[in-house]
């Protein structure tokens, strides 16, 4: 596999395969030992939207790797007066090793890939934020909440983006259970939940859709939520605050969970909306880690796809 689009391109060896490495580059970099494994590679970043996580970590990751990245904001590149995506990605495939984007319809990222020499890697798009979900489990790992000693509970409440498919892809690769309780016209795609069942056949991954978030969260070990607006849907802000009162996490909901229950969240975070200030900043949250863990995981991906796919070779 050429890309990192989605996780239901990787297996669960390769998941954890990524993991490792990026577990092997954190140890390294906490103990001030430079990991040059991209040296001299130049990493595009293009964002069709607003970033500071995906964009300064990757930044950072790629130098931190001995490599350059290039933040190009679409505004500022021909895309957005009208170049097509094909010609773009054959443009700067042909100059740089390695392209991030972040844009709106996962199908744009899958045409940019195709027609991109070099590896792509999805910074987010309307269906998935799968890079997030890599630093999501290395936190839980970090956390001690792992595969390796009983299947975890996840519970993600709120809006079914791309932040609850991606949970769904991570669930039903690596066989965990994830609860998904979302209010009734708000639910993540069908399509892709039946993609997941599918995997979940194989990983034994319990995957269950609710209404009540009480219920998703009851005995969870994670518990997890997304804005209820993302990007791209501030127009609907209004009535996303109707549909989704109830679905706060606060501490009665928190309450709920294991008593060593961590909170994740992959930020930024609308206090008093999707969670509460009480949650958010308690010592449950572990959400600045995973921010941390960002920069990490994803210098796990970049190593992984450049050892894997030698395409113009930096
Ligand atoms: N979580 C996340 O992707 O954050 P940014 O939008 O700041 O990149
Ligand atoms: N679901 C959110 C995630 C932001 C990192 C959005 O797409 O805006």
């Amino acid at each position: 596999m050429k890309d990192f689009l989605s996780l239901k391109d990787y297996s669960k060896e390769e998941i954890l395969q990524i993991i490792a490495i990026a577990q092997n580059i954190k140890q390294q970099h906490k103990s001030s030992i430079p990991t040059p494994l991209m040296k001299d590679c130049t990493l595009a970043m293009i964002f069709e939207k607003n970033s500071t996580r995906t964009r300064v970590s990757f930044e950072t990751g790629i130098y931190q790797l001995g490599g350059i990245g290039l933040f190009l904001s679409a505004n500022e590149i021909q895309l957005s007066r009208g170049e097509p995506i094909k010609d773009t990605a054959r443009v700067i495939g042909s100059m740089v090793d390695m392209v991030m984007i972040r844009t709106f319809e996962h199908s744009r990222l899958e045409e940019f890939a195709a027609y991109c020499p070099v590896p792509v890697i999805n910074g987010l798009s309307d269906s998935f934020h799968p890079v997030q979900l890599l630093a999501d489990y290395l936190t839980m790992i970090e956390c001690g909440i792992s595969l390796d000693d009983q299947k975890p509970i996840v519970a993600y409440v709120g809006d079914g983006n791309n932040m609850a498919h991606s949970w769904l892809m991570l669930a039903s690769k690596l066989g965990f259970e994830l609860r998904i309780a979302s209010p009734k016209g708000y639910g993540v795609d069908l399509a892709i939940m039946s993609l997941a069942q599918g995997f979940a056949q194989d990983s034994g991954a319990k995957i269950t859709l609710l209404e009540d978030p009480k219920e998703a969260v009851s005995g969870a070990n994670v518990v997890t939520t997304d804005t209820w607006a993302s990007m791209g849907q501030e127009d609907e802000k209004e009535a996303r605050v109707k549909a989704f009162d109830g679905y706060q996490v606060d501490c009665k909901m928190m309450s709920l969970a294991q008593k060593d229950a961590i909170f994740l969240h992959c930020l930024p975070a609308y206090r008093g909306y999707e969670v509460s200030e009480e949650v958010l900043e308690g010592g449950q949250s572990r959400v600045f880690l995973e921010a941390e863990n960002r920069l990490h995981a994803q210098k796990g991906i970049m190593v992984y796809l450049h050892q894997n796919y030698k395409g113009n070779g930096c």
